[in-house]
């Protein structure tokens, strides 16, 4: 076995982002959303994940709840929401209590049972990370939870995956990384990593170079894959 710790990003890979507009709109007086949460939830992903691209590229860096508010707003405009305050704030409120997908807590204790260390390495702000890994009770599980905050950048930046071969002192090859967003696992495996994309939505691979060492649909196979390195 050479893998020895297991990595995951948060949003999109434990954490389902949709179900903050998903959710919303079940809620009474929610008419409006009833129709347009699926564009205002991929809206607001994309604008929030674009935003901590151009900000690492002009190093204008600002913590991911800045980008997530900011990502929020245009996703809101965009569907003639943005008077809406309550909705708005709503909606921010679930994003601090997303739930995990359904196989995660099982996978990460059989990854902690089979002596992998386990981690978060994630855009997000160490007390939006906090808050979801203790309403998805996942504290037990996980080693350590490191933010791009340590290092003021956001990803794709060497810098950041740096964190993961600097806490565990290891060395990149050495580490499993999961990452639901293409461009993220490319990355790190260009830095790297041996990599795993979780590819929920069926998408095509990005053409940024640095293949996933594996493509899964859910995080289900990872402690097999892992013992199988
Ligand atoms: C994260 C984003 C990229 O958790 O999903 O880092």
């Amino acid at each position: 076995m050479t893998i020895k710790t297991c990595v995951f990003d948060a949003y999109g890979t434990l954490f389902d982002v949709a179900a903050a507009a998903r959710d919303a709109a079940r809620e009474p007086g929610a008419e409006r959303l009833a129709k347009a949460w699926p564009t205002l939830a991929a809206d607001w992903r994309r604008k929030q994940l674009e935003y901590t691209w151009l900000r690492a590229i002009t190093g204008e860096h600002t913590d991911f709840w800045s980008v997530t508010q900011d990502g929020l707003d245009w996703a809101l405009d965009a569907q003639g929401l943005l008077g809406d305050a309550a909705l708005r704030e709503r909606l921010l409120n679930l994003y601090w209590t997303l739930p995990a997908y359904a196989e995660v807590p099982g996978v990460l204790a059989d990854l902690k049972a089979a002596g992998f260390s386990t981690a978060i390495l994630s855009n997000g702000s160490p007390d939006m990370l906090d808050a979801a890994v203790v309403s998805a009770g996942l504290g037990d599980m996980l080693d350590d939870v490191l933010s791009v905050e340590s290092v003021g950048v956001f990803k794709p930046a060497d810098a950041v995956y740096s964190l993961v071969t600097e806490r565990f002192a290891c060395t990149p090859d050495e580490v499993l990384f999961v990452s639901s967003n293409g461009w993220d696992a490319s990355a790190a495996a260009g830095y790297g990593f041996i990599t795993l994309w979780v590819n929920r939505a069926g998408d095509p691979m990005d053409r940024l170079g640095h293949p996933p060492h594996e493509m899964l649909t859910d995080l289900t196979p990872i402690p097999d894959i892992a013992k199988a390195i």
